[in-house]
């Protein structure tokens, strides 16, 4: 199985058009140890063929013009993709714009959960892909799922289940307490397996681990994760916004309750941070946070990274 980022960041990407933390500012001057990243999506393919794309991020077309194995095929026609699928594992902008890109009539399927397809079915822009040729199919938490193409199965299976998350920012609803309406199916993970038998997991967004999610993980080849902060309160810190990353979801890597310390006893052999904020002192190469996840086993994720499994 062929996976490759297409995008590292999280949303508004890197740098963020309104954005002069001291990240955005040097990797706009070109500052060496800064790299650009476009945001939250990854490719998939088992044969090198049909790919299925795991989330469509807003920079969707720069990703497929990056990356010309997702491209039009000379041979295949007037109008042909070899991307077969898409999978949302939640509403974010970051995660479900990308879509538009993929209208003009070209057939598809598109999987999610019924939350996130509901959001789909609500907004009429998304109509743009004709329901006659992009179908919307469910994916059943803790089930496997094959994931069909539209020419027969891609040769992938996804197994989605919830993980602790909240709903997207635009569907947060004020008067409904801490949870602000999440409910089931707003976050997911994907266990991504091949034909050939290869599995990881995908995981770009998540509040916590909480048991049942690391007993899930524990022993895993491959994970990418939720890499948005470094600590809770940078935005904070950077005089960026006044959120934490507890407040919008996602844990930080450092600290007794973030992700390096989760899963320091979970045996996950490989761990690629995604959907990195550009408020993250990690995406400073030669900062102290970057040796420290690296020193901790993990890869900081970019735009182009492949891996095989
Ligand atoms: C998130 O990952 O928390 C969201 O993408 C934030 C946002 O919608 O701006
Ligand atoms: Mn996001
Ligand atoms: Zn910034």
């Amino acid at each position: 199985m062929i996976i490759k980022i297409l995008g590292a960041s999280a949303g508004g990407g890197f740098p963020q058009w309104n954005c002069n933390c001291k990240n955005c500012a040097n990797v706009r001057a070109g500052k060496p140890g800064f790299t650009a990243r476009t945001q939250s999506s990854l490719a998939i393919s088992a044969d090198g063929k049909a790919w299925v794309l795991l989330n469509t991020s807003p920079d969707l077309r720069q990703q497929i013009n990056d990356n010309p194995e997702l491209g039009a095929r000379a041979e295949d026609g007037h109008r042909n993709t070899p991307i077969k699928a898409a999978i949302l594992t939640n509403g974010d902008v970051d995660h479900v714009v990308g879509l538009v890109n993929l209208r003009e009539a070209q057939p598809l399927k598109v999987y999610g959960s019924s939350r996130v397809l509901d959001t789909l079915a609500d907004n009429s822009i998304f109509n743009v892909l004709n329901l006659d040729n992009v179908e919307r199919r469910e994916l059943t938490m803790d089930t496997p799922t094959e994931i069909e193409g539209v020419d027969g199965s891609t040769g992938i299976t996804i197994e989605a289940f919830d993980v602790p998350g909240k709903v997207a920012l635009y569907l947060e609803k004020k008067d409904a307490g801490p949870s602000f309406g999440t409910q089931k199916g707003d976050t997911i993970g994907l266990k991504i397996s091949s034909s050939a038998g290869k599995t990881f997991f995908y995981v770009p967004g998540c509040a916590e681990i909480d048991p049942p999610l690391a007993a899930r993980i524990k022993g895993a080849a491959l994970i990418f994760f939720d890499g948005t902060l470094y600590t809770n309160e940078e935005m904070l810190k950077q005089g960026l916004m006044p959120k934490t990353g507890e407040r919008m979801g996602h844990m930080s890597m450092s600290g007794p309750d973030g992700s390096i310390a989760a899963f320091s006893d979970l045996d996950v052999a490989r761990r690629v941070y995604v959907h990195i904020n550009n408020s993250n002192p990690v995406l400073d190469e030669n900062s102290e946070a970057r040796k420290a996840v690296e020193a901790a086993g993990w890869d900081v994720g970019y735009d182009g990274m492949e891996i095989n499994l």
